[in-house]
């Protein structure tokens, strides 16, 4: 198995290494991968903004486009940025092998 990797920069500005999982989404790897900061309190069905992370935006064009659904709910959010994305809305594959995303301040 060709092992894949999510650089994420924890919000007290620690960069890790995770191993990233095929067939799950951004969230759920970062979950899987201890980044407890990532809350994802409705488990992904895009209703709580509590996986929000920033992109790095060398990987913009990797991303599946924002649904209404998402930029209506990172719309909500004080801390959203021109790369915020919600982590739980992002299918982790081998296209993004490598991607850096950075933890979103809490709202
Ligand atoms: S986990 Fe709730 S919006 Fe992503």
């Amino acid at each position: 198995m060709t092992d894949l990797i999510i650089n994420v920069t924890t919000r007290d500005g620690h960069a890790r290494a995770i191993q990233g999982q095929e067939g799950r989404s951004l969230m759920e790897t970062l979950r899987a991968g201890g980044i407890e900061e990532i809350l994802a309190l409705c488990g992904g069905c895009c209703s709580c903004a509590t996986c929000h992370v920033y992109v790095d935006e060398e990987w913009a064009s990797a991303l599946p486009p924002l649904s209404e659904d998402e930029d209506d709910l990172l719309a909500t959010s004080g801390a959203r940025e021109a790369n915020s994305r919600l982590s739980c809305q992002i299918p982790f594959g081998p296209a993004l092998d490598g991607i850096a995303v950075t933890v979103a301040p809490e709202d």
